[in-house]
């Protein structure tokens, strides 16, 4: 089988690193990879979001499989251009993508069909918006851009100035462009969050593993939102009575709900969930593998990927089951200083090799290029240094021995990762 992994990150990575282990898949390419990647793919340099180009490069290698790592892709349109020419392709359609692309299409399928979720209006005017927002009385809220923002869409607003700010940056100064044509104000939630994998192939529905990400650039989460700064899988702190609600209330619940409504969703449902005191509530829904968590959950599966991702694009996941070791894993990424402001790139990476000597560690990269035989930094992510362990402290450990090897200039990361949970493990 000739397989092509469409993206750049460090969850790209992680799908190529897992698919190399499967002995049916005979070439891996990526479009365009980077440089972790390019040791155990063809990279081509074609970009993600180039559905066009994406398509001439399936056709002119034979790719037999595509995996589709980013949004932007999916939600443009890419699994449909490739179906509709015989190719085979894991991801969701246009249509099912919206479940990420629209975050009002969301929310409406999740209140018709009685999935919990925070409550939470639609709006296009102004005028409209701040007559809710009063109509509220102060409490406190959420403003959403209903489409793809790159994760800068929505703003946890502290007092109502804030809110307004948020309403006024998409509906008058239309600062997301069409992606914030159309806001949500929703209603603030407060508990733990956590992230749920599934794969599903439209009806059967896999259930994979919960994980935890760190969205905020700094320690004791402070500081900036981010794409995310680390992540630890499974989640103790979620009970197996609660898991399964996560799976069957929501995740079997909503694909349900799509197939009802005539969208067939195929590929990775990643559930963004908020743990209430009225149980789980979704926060979002995204249509594809979560960056970071997938570089914490991939290292932990026992099954063989390729195959879990053929039986989602063939539609023969009922006779799967997914195994799981029982070690534990934290990833912890490496970001350029700045981030995930201003940047510089270019800067050479040393010590990766000996970083991957840790006992347990596997390095992916993210942002990074090779340079004159040198891998350098390339984006504002870095790289993910994932660790497994028996217990999260002892994860954590090796995960950051190896970071303590790898250095660069700027290099900026977290201390905190998991931290918490490896405490609550103890007790
Ligand atoms: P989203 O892109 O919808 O996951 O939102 C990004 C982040 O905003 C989430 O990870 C939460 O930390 C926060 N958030 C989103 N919706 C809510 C909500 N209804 N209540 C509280 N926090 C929220
Ligand atoms: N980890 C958050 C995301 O992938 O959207």
């Amino acid at each position: 089988m000739r397989i092509l992994v469409v993206g750049s990150g460090a969850r790209e990575h992680a799908m190529v690193w897992c698919l190399a282990q499967n002995p049916s898949v005979d070439r891996l390419f990526a479009a365009p990879g980077n440089a972790g990647i390019a040791s155990e793919a063809t990279c081509l340099p074609v970009d993600a979001d180039d559905i066009a180009a994406v398509i001439e490069l399936v056709e002119r290698e034979g790719i037999d499989l595509t995996v589709v790592g980013p949004e932007a892709p999916l939600v443009g349109g890419l699994v449909d251009s490739l179906e509709s020419r015989g190719y085979k392709v894991f991801g969701p359609s246009k249509t099912a993508a919206r479940i990420e692309g629209s975050k009002a299409w969301a929310k409406d399928l999740m209140q018709r069909h009685g999935i919990p979720c925070a409550a939470s209006r639609a709006f296009e005017r102004f005028e409209d918006a701040l007559e809710y927002l009063d109509a509220l009385g102060g409490a406190p809220v959420v403003i959403k851009a209903d489409g793809l923002a790159a994760g800068k869409g929505v703003t946890v607003a502290q007092d109502r100035a804030e809110a307004i700010g948020a309403l006024q940056a998409c509906l008058v100064d239309r600062a997301f462009g069409e992606a914030g044509a159309t806001v949500l104000i929703e209603e603030r939630l407060s508990g733990p969050e956590v992230s749920a994998f599934a794969l599903t192939d439209g009806r059967e529905v896999l259930p994979l593993v919960l994980a935890q990400d760190f969205k905020r650039i700094g320690d004791g989460d402070e500081g900036p939102n981010t794409g995310g700064m680390g992540a630890y899988s499974p989640v103790p702190l979620v009970d197996a009575a609660t898991e399964g609600r996560i799976w069957d209330e929501i995740a079997r619940a909503t694909v349900r709900a799509m197939d009802a409504e005539g969208v067939r969703f195929k590929g990775l449902l990643y559930a963004g969930l908020m743990l209430t005191e009225d149980g789980p509530k979704v926060l979002e829904f995204n249509c594809r593998f979560g960056d970071p968590e997938t570089e914490a959950v991939l290292p932990r599966l026992r099954s063989d990927f390729g195959e879990l991702v053929l039986a989602t694009v063939e539609g023969t996941l009922s006779s799967y089951k997914a195994h799981w070791t029982d070690e534990v894993s934290v990833t912890v990424v490496l970001a350029s200083g700045g981030y995930p402001g201003e940047y510089r790139t270019g800067m050479p990476i040393a010590g990766l090799e000996a970083a991957g000597e840790v006992d347990g560690v596997v390095v992916f990269h993210a942002g990074t290029k090779e340079r004159q035989g040198r891998v350098v930094t390339a984006g504002g992510r870095v790289l993910a240094v994932s660790a497994l362990g028996a217990t999260l402290a002892e994860a954590r450990a090796r995960a950051y021995e190896a970071v303590e090897r790898i250095s660069f200039e700027g290099m900026q990361y977290r201390t905190d990762i998991a931290a918490r949970a490896a405490e609550e493990e103890r007790s």
